[in-house]
């Protein structure tokens, strides 16, 4: 009896030390930048945290797809993704930035871009949507990649190339005269495949944890946009959190941002090594190559630029040169 009156007294103090459940869900490989990072998060909180934390990490799109993660986050299904930054368009127009094809010369200058105060200010780009970023992650830059070489910009013209879901990408493909369809990750396998689509961007890591080469044997090195991603909760979820919990987590985020500079370098090195070796063509584009893809791509900088904002592309522009 005494003991049931103590339970029911201290029941609720006692359900509080239940570990606090972190569900961190994403679209792609455990090999890949992302799918490291993931795993790096869960050993770095439960290290600090002890039992206070559970992490749970799903990756290959187990949990949930690209389609329906974000509706899973604000419903308090899942805790934490980390989805492509072009997958954001339909809760900020700001982080289109990072869709402009040749804007960015490289990791490193999207690295200073994303740590001035332009970049960390879209931290907060969607609060007023109930999403918190919390810490960006780097894939690498992406490579064009086909069923059949692709040199000029004009040997994209009439392919059906697969893209994320995202405006600035498909005026982009647009602008080379292809054919865009927009498929969710965990579907492009199945539409190379069968050939449904001839052509796609992507990361060499991506492309390669995929293995997307064995049926799309010619990647041409155009490096002509980042694939970012942002790691975000619910303002719901993170609020909720106890002060000391929450300190430790930026901790660990601090952490495991910059070990992924390094790694995503690493990761995507090994892999085109990989793509190489079984036997797809690496397509090296000389300077002036380069720059028929340039002059093709960048009108799209010009349609997006009111949405964007043009504080924030000369930030970025601004980050190339430092
Ligand atoms: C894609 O859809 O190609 C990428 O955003 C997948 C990912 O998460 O790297």
């Amino acid at each position: 009896m005494v003991f049931l009156a103590f339970a029911i007294l201290y029941g609720h103090s006692a359900r509080a030390e239940e570990p606090i459940r972190i569900r961190f869900s994403h679209v792609v490989a455990e090999g890949t930048p992302k799918g490291q990072a993931a795993l790096a998060f869960k050993r770095e909180a439960e290290k600090r945290l002890g039992t206070k934390v559970r992490v749970e990490v799903y990756p290959n799109g187990t949990l949930f797809s690209d389609a329906d993660e974000m509706a899973a986050l604000l419903g308090g299904k899942v805790e934490i993704l980390a989805p492509s930054l072009s997958k954001f368009e339909p809760y900020t127009k700001k982080l289109r930035v990072f869709d402009l094809p040749f804007l960015f010369d490289g990791v490193r200058a999207i690295d200073r871009f994303q740590n001035g105060p332009a970049g960390l200010a879209l931290l907060g780009a969607m609060t007023d949507r109930g999403i918190r970023g919390l810490a960006f992650l780097h894939n690498g830059m992406k490579q064009m990649i086909a069923t059949r070489p692709l040199r000029r910009p004009e040997n994209l013209r009439g392919l059906a190339v697969r893209l994320q879901d995202s405006d600035v990408i498909e005026a982009q493909f647009r602008a080379l005269g292809a054919n865009p369809v927009r498929l969710d990750f965990a579907r492009v396998g199945e539409a190379v495949e069968k050939g449904a689509v001839e052509a796609q961007e992507n990361t060499w890591s991506n492309i390669a944890s995929q293995g997307f080469h064995k049926r799309q044997r010619h990647v041409t090195e155009t490096n002509h946009a980042p694939l970012e991603y942002l790691m975000v909760t619910s303002t719901r979820f993170w609020d909720s959190l106890p002060a000391l919990v929450r300190l430790n987590l930026e901790v660990v985020l601090t952490k495991i941002t910059l070990d992924n500079a390094d790694l995503a370098a690493e990761l995507n090195d090994q892999d085109r090594r990989r793509i190489q070796k079984d036997g797809a063509e690496i397509i090296r584009l000389s300077q002036g190559e380069l720059a028929l893809w340039r002059q093709a791509m960048e009108p799209v900088w010009r349609r997006f630029e009111p949405e964007i904002g043009k504080d924030l592309i000369d930030a970025a522009l601004a980050a190339n040169t430092r």
